[in-house]
């Protein structure tokens, strides 16, 4: 390319650029923080946790423990100095048990040693003293005892009784849904290291390092100010680590103010599969009115949720829920319910999607059973009930859809994968093939971007520029491998029109940015990047002045472009004007804050404006299915995503594949299996099987939507990514569904994940013989 690079303003921001950390990622050079030195004296830590689901906590004996060479000691509830609380909004979720235990895998000690091995295998003599007690270990039980952690939530629009009542067609169905297990590659760890005075630094794989900085202050008793968290990089959150790092952290930081040594603690894959939270599993009943042609009259949706023994984040995870059960589609009457069941099992936590992909595949469902129950096309039922002028744009929870793209995402993306010709294909060889059966699906998603809890969408960001021009950037947004840090990096190197490589990205730091919320709900670059872009324009004003006064013209002069300032044809280098900044004594430092606009809501009626805008995205899924065996193989998927105008279309990519392909993960193969006695039995690789890189589809068309700012001032007009692809993976579950109904016609009773044990009950429920 000749083209003159005075002349042409560069745009970093939109450039599809690689991961900052992609290389060391590969080379296994990027530090992760099992990988930090440790500090002489440094301990490690185990967990005493519950092998049973429910009992009296009389106490324990540490005995054979405590001789062990190498063992340090160990601690529970009675040795906490502070309050012995690690939960996110409620208080009494503690970190080791006080007297009952509520779960298999529930924190009763630690255990330190001198290494990791000794504190496990000192943490397995402990002997506990524990009277069973009866467990409740079934989310329906859970509800028919009334046993719920939060009060329940309801969101009303109409009058979904009448709207029953009158409508020509009611279907109803039950539908169960799984939970899933974050399988980060990086376990829960946490490296404590005690200062002077009182102070603890504490390194967190953590999505939330204010949320680690206040309850280790807290477990202490000391000030929050005498805290610091801070976290380079996580192997991976999806959710998990948004708060459920305070346990590790908590008992890390404990250990290190009891013994004045640094304390190292990670877990075990088995012990974080059995003590740590994952994806809420669900039960829905469901009932619809419709007309003749599969338009929704009502809606009326009753979700129970397994909360676990206490609620975490259960309660927005089902506020989430409630407002993605219409997802695409206008609802004119619609009563949806959400339970948070107690049960005797690991507390629920947030999961990537974060209870939109439960209500969305519910409605997903409900619409597949309208369009089978009356011989319609799924697509036509799904085009008929989506958003827009022939229907409404007022969802449920109040929030006007003002952004529809629905019409063009969906078209776009069954024009691209040539839905009319594939569909007389598989009919066709369905017709032939009694047993290799295929299937395929669209469906859309509408996403909404925000957290749901309004005072969370905030962030801060710190920027300074040093006198070469190099830039230090930090914000409150932590990465885990979704690519924010080379995001922010973009933003802060466009204002500038600096190379990326001036910009220094560093870990995320409570003394640095304080009083920052979990990087979730999608909206670590939305936050984060706004926050960073007003630090980062504040400090260009300043040096513009500074840029007006040495070359004597008006400030509309001076130009920033490739890390030179420009006047006409005079010019400095970037760092140049740096320097001449600090002789005049202009500051080069700024703390940038950002709080979305626009967003409201009511939690008592459920109404408002939860969400800055909506995210698009549409996929067709075609699978095959062995209906001998139940196996089902996903053989292509078309993905049309809308992401506004991209900050970084590789790192976007990237996300809708992974997000595909997780959530392809939740409906197919991934199953948490306990045992009649509360014993989760699916605590590994060999028994929790998620996607491998043979499950990916070996046709994946993944596209951006082109050219498609976001019509809410958002950085750059960009929009958020991180999860709305996921729920494009329930298309491969409605392509099972799909396969299973070219047997008998009838509507396939399938929940999910569709394992082969349930794609088998489906299929032999469905053949008109009753068995095959
Ligand atoms: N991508 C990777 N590689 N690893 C992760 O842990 N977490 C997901 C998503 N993408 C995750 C990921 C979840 S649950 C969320 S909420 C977003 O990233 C958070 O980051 P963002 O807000 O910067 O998109
Ligand atoms: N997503 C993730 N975490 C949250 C949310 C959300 O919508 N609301 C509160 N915490
Ligand atoms: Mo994502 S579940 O909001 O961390």
């Amino acid at each position: 390319m000749n083209i003159d690079p005075k002349i042409v303003q560069r745009s970093i921001v939109g450039k599809g650029i690689a991961h900052d950390s992609a290389a060391r990622h590969v080379a296994g050079e990027a530090n992760y923080i099992d990988d930090m030195p440790e500090l002489p004296g440094t301990l490690h830590a185990a967990f005493v946790l519950s092998p049973v689901a429910h009992g009296k906590l009389n106490g324990f004996d540490a005995s054979e423990a405590l001789v062990m060479s190498g063992v340090a000691g160990v601690w529970s509830a009675k040795d906490v100095p502070g309050h012995n609380e690690v939960g996110p909004i409620h208080t009494g979720e503690t970190l080791f048990a006080e007297d009952i235990v509520d779960h298999e895998g529930r924190v009763i000690a630690v255990v330190a040693a001198g290494d990791f091995e000794t504190a496990y295998r000192a943490a397995k003599k402990v002997k506990l003293d524990i009277e069973p007690l009866e467990a409740v270990l079934d989310i329906e039980e859970a509800h028919r005892r009334k046993n719920y952690v939060v009060p329940v939530q309801e969101v009303i629009d109409g009058d979904v009784d009448a709207a029953l009542a009158s409508a020509p067609h009611v279907f109803s169905g039950k539908l169960k849904m799984g939970g899933q297990d974050h399988f980060y590659l990086e376990t829960h760890i946490a490296y404590a290291i005690p200062g002077e005075n009182g102070e603890m630094l504490v390194h967190s794989s953590t999505q939330h390092p204010t949320e680690v900085q206040h309850h280790v202050a807290g477990i202490l008793g000391i000030h929050a100010n005498a805290v610091e968290c801070q976290v380079r990089r996580m192997g991976g959150g999806f959710g998990g680590k948004e708060s459920q790092p305070t346990i590790i952290a908590g008992a890390a930081a404990l250990i290190s103010a009891k013994t004045g040594k640094p304390c190292k603690m990670r877990l075990k894959r088995r012990d974080d599969m059995a003590g740590t939270g994952k994806r809420h599993d669900f039960v829905v009943n469901w009932k619809v009115g419709v007309d003749g042609r599969g338009r929704i009259l009502g809606l009326d949706a009753e979700y129970l949720a397994r909360a676990g023994n206490l609620p975490d984040l259960t309660g927005p995870v089902i506020t989430r829920a409630l407002t993605h059960t219409d997802n695409s589609y206008h609802i004119p009457n619609a009563r949806f319910v959400g339970h948070a069941c107690k049960t005797n099992t690991v507390s629920n936590t947030a999961f990537r999607g974060f209870g939109g992909p439960q209500g969305i595949i519910t409605i997903e469902a409900v619409i597949d059973t309208i369009a089978r129950e009356l011989k319609l096309d799924p697509n036509a039922v799904r085009a008929i009930n989506y958003y827009g002028d022939g229907t409404g744009d007022t969802t449920p929870y109040g929030q006007k859809v003002e952004d529809n793209r629905l019409v063009e995402v969906t078209e776009a993306v069954l024009a691209s994968a040539d839905w009319q010709q594939r569909r007389a294909e598989i009919d066709a060889h369905n017709a032939a093939n009694p047993i290799i059966r295929r299937g395929l699906a669209m469906m859309p998603v509408k996403f909404g971007i925000s957290f749901n809890l309004t005072s969370l969408n905030q962030a801060g960001a710190l920027v300074h520029v040093y006198l070469d021009g190099s830039i230090f950037l930090n914000h409150g947004g932590t990465e885990m491998g979704q690519g924010l840090f080379v995001k922010v990096a973009q933003v802060v190197a466009e204002v500038f029109q600096v190379d990326l490589d001036m910009v220094r990205i560093s870990s995320t730091a409570t003394g640095k940015v304080p009083n920052t919320s979990a990087t979730a709900a999608s909206t670590g670059s939305d936050l984060n990047g706004m926050a960073a872009f007003k630090a980062a324009t504040a400090i260009k004003a300043r040096l513009t002045t500074v840029a007006a006064e040495h070359f004597d013209v008006e400030e509309e002069v001076i130009i920033y472009r490739e890390g030179r300032v420009h006047a006409d044809n005079r010019s400095v280098s970037f760092g140049e004007l740096a320097k001449m900044a600090w002789a005049k004594r202009v500051q080069l430092s700024e703390a940038g804050h950002y709080a979305t606009p626009k967003i409201h809501w009511d939690g008592k009626t459920m109404k408002g404006r939860p969400f800055f805008y909506f995210s698009y995205g549409a996929a067709v899924a075609e699978v095959a299915i062995d209906t001998l065996t139940g196996e089902t193989r996903c053989l292509r998927a078309d993905i049309l995503q809308d992401v506004g105008s991209p900050l970084n279309p590789a790192i976007d990519l990237g996300q809708i594949e992974g997000a595909f392909v997780q959530g392809m993960g939740w409906v197919t193969c991934e199953e948490l299996w306990w045992d009649k006695t509360g014993r989760l039995r699916t605590v590994g690789p060999s028994t929790y099987k998620i996607p491998g890189s043979r499950d990916v589809p070996p046709i994946f068309n993944v596209r951006i939507l082109d050219n498609m700012p976001n019509r809410e001032e958002t950085v750059f007009r960009s929009k958020a990514i991180g999860e709305p692809p996921l729920m494009l993976g329930i298309s491969i579950w409605l392509a099972v569904r799909d396969a299973i109904a070219s047997i008998a016609g009838s509507v396939p009773q399938l929940d999910s994940p569709a394992t082969p044990e349930a794609v088998l009950r489906a299929v032999n429920q469905s053949s008109p013989s009753g068995s095959r």
